[in-house]
């Protein structure tokens, strides 16, 4: 495995919004029992910091102070919502904030028992030598379906064509931003759901992780 044979695996789980990676990180954590890490959730925790102050997303300056003591509740509803989706792909651009966030998330792929990390540069910046990476996409318009039942399930109102718009606007700026662009790593095994129900997806990924590190071992 990346630290030596005896450790457990590090799988990167990456992919843009709405593509199924967060739901595909957690169970496959689950299936391998591995503890997992939304870090989705430490930028939406700077962004809903930085919204309650009535901070100014345009300022990385802002931004950074809103990511001191960084405490959250994962089931706060807020972190989810549409205002604090976008400031959060706002300061998540910012060099500044990235890097504030770095260790916790290094920290979390190395303890030794291995660990499932899902987001937008876990192969490629955080966990680079991940023993497994995946990287889940799905159409837009999938992506912008899926996005709406998952607010409206939640009760929140939402259309369609503005849940559309909010990710190709979030899909541009993640993937331009100069650091950590969302891209796959060159190692990344795709895994696109467009077409897929939930526990295909699951399925296919627990396949694919199961033969990447089956490889590992037979080398
Ligand atoms: O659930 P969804 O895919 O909509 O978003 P998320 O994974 O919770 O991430 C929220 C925002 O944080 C994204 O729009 C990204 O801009 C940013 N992010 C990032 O830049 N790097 C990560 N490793 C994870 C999230």
């Amino acid at each position: 495995m990346a630290d030596g044979k005896d450790k457990g695996p590090v799988i990167a789980v990456d992919g843009p919004a709405a593509s199924g990676k967060g739901t595909i990180a957690r169970a496959v954590a689950s299936h391998f029992g591995l503890p997992h890490m939304d870090t989705g959730l430490l930028y939406r925790a700077v962004a809903l910091n930085l919204w309650r102050w009535g901070g100014d997303p345009a300022s990385e300056f802002e931004a950074l102070r809103a990511c001191d003591e960084l405490g959250f509740d994962p089931d706060d509803p807020e972190l989810r919502s549409e205002p604090v989706s976008r400031i959060a792909s706002t300061i998540s651009a910012y060099p500044s904030v990235r890097a504030a966030l770095l260790q916790r998330q290094q920290d979390f792929a190395r303890q030794a028992g291995g660990a499932v990390l899902d987001g937008r540069d876990i192969g490629t910046v955080v966990a680079p030598d991940a023993d497994v990476k995946l990287f889940v996409t799905a159409s837009r318009e999938v992506r912008a379906e899926r996005r709406l039942k998952e607010l409206t399930g939640r009760r929140m109102t939402a259309h369609y064509e503005d849940v559309l718009a909010d990710l190709t606007a979030r899909d541009d700026r993640d993937s331009h931003r100069a650091v950590a662009p969302l891209r796959p790593a060159p190692d990344a095994i795709l895994l696109d759901t467009s077409s897929l129900d939930q526990e295909d997806a699951i399925s296919q990924a627990v396949r694919f992780i199961e033969e990447r590190i089956q490889l590992a071992r037979a080398k």
